[in-house]
């Protein structure tokens, strides 16, 4: 690694970060698949980790969740969400993560027949053992799978509202194009009624008018993506006033092909127009980085300044649902960091 590119990581692990957008199942490696797939005699269709690895080449966002859903098929009790959860979690720490809040997608596993208490408490107690041993905070959010009918999604809030102490939000995720926000409408006002938060992918492959609807409509206090905002120029100058977070996942975009090229990406334009854009790793263990990866790679493409990096990590404190005390505390960090920092 070069002298600038290691002076650039550094630089960016020790800001402190949160991470907006991380979906559990997203973070299972290659190398845990094949070991659950071992301890419960799953049969996988590929014969090595290599294998399975070298499959990861996507062409758009649904061949993507094909592989996806398939690998979470070997997560079968407790201690297998606890594992992959704490994977992530050390993994986060690693790399500067100090409170991450993360999607989790209880159809994929109740439709398998899986009870979702199983999911709530293997990922929960891997949360509390997280903030126990390295003081890193959580918050986790529901999502439901949009390509499944709103009937299913209302059985799953039901199914999930005995375990609200759990979790503060629900989102939106799954195969954008098809599927709008307003589908949703009636499950998200059923949310909201019991006091939960909500935020919906939108804009990813999807066209601008689904940011609308899940602002409009859904209620969100943040978009999941949101990057196609940009070729509607009267919605960048609504969500750059009203400081609408964009959760935004660079290397997930370039490997699902909404960017051919990092260099294409937009994150660096809207940072400049004045929107709360944060830098996330959404699906790492299928798109080649965690999150400090994500950074690092947007830095390069775009040349960032370490002020603009560290813009970035302030965004993902204010975008975050901590408690306002909590969200000064991690921006005057930050800002002392910066302040010894040469632009
Ligand atoms: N599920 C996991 N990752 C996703 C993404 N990037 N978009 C939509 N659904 C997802
Ligand atoms: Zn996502």
């Amino acid at each position: 690694m070069s002298d600038l590119r290691a002076d650039l990581r550094n630089y960016v692990r020790a800001l402190p970060k949160a991470e907006l957008h991380l979906h559990i199942e997203g973070s299972l490696e290659p190398e845990m698949v094949f070991a659950l797939a071992q301890k419960h005699g799953v049969k996988l269709p590929y014969a090595t980790v290599d294998a399975l690895r070298a499959a990861y080449d996507f062409s758009d966002l649904q061949s993507f969740l094909d592989l996806y859903y398939a690998g979470a098929n070997v997560l079968r009790d407790e201690d297998d969400f606890h594992a992959m959860t704490a994977a992530y979690l050390r993994r986060a720490h690693a790399d500067g993560v100090v409170h991450a809040e993360i999607f989790f997608d209880p159809q994929t596993h109740t439709d398998r027949g899986i009870d979702i208490g199983v999911v709530f408490r293997g990922i929960t107690r891997a949360l509390q053992d997280a903030e126990r041993e390295f003081g890193m905070s959580s918050r986790l959010i529901l999502c439901f799978l949009r390509h499944l009918s709103e009937e299913a999604a209302i059985k799953t809030l039901d199914a999930a509202l005995p375990y609200k102490e759990h979790f503060v939000a629900v989102g939106l995720d799954s195969s954008e194009k098809g599927h709008p926000p307003s589908k949703f409408a009636r499950v998200f006002e059923r949310a909201r009624a019991a006091g939960l938060l909500t935020v919906a992918h939108a804009g990813e492959e999807g066209p601008p008018a689904y940011i609308r609807e899940a602002i409009d409509l859904l209620k969100v206090s943040r978009i999941d993506h949101g990057v196609r905002c940009s070729e509607d120029p009267t919605l960048v100058a609504e969500l750059a006033a009203s400081r609408m977070p964009l959760t935004v996942c660079p290397l997930s975009n370039v490997r699902l092909k909404v960017y051919n090229d990092m260099r294409q990406h937009n994150i660096g334009q809207l940072l400049k127009q004045g929107l709360c854009v944060t830098v996330n790793s959404d699906d790492p263990a299928y798109f080649g980085g965690y999150v400090l990866d994500n950074y690092v790679a947007i830095a390069e493409a775009l040349d960032l300044s370490k002020a603009q990096l560290a813009q970035l990590a302030r965004n993902s404190f204010e975008a975050s649902f901590l408690d306002a005390a909590s969200k000064q505390k991690w921006l005057l960090r930050i800002d002392t960091l910066a302040a010894l920092i040469p632009r």
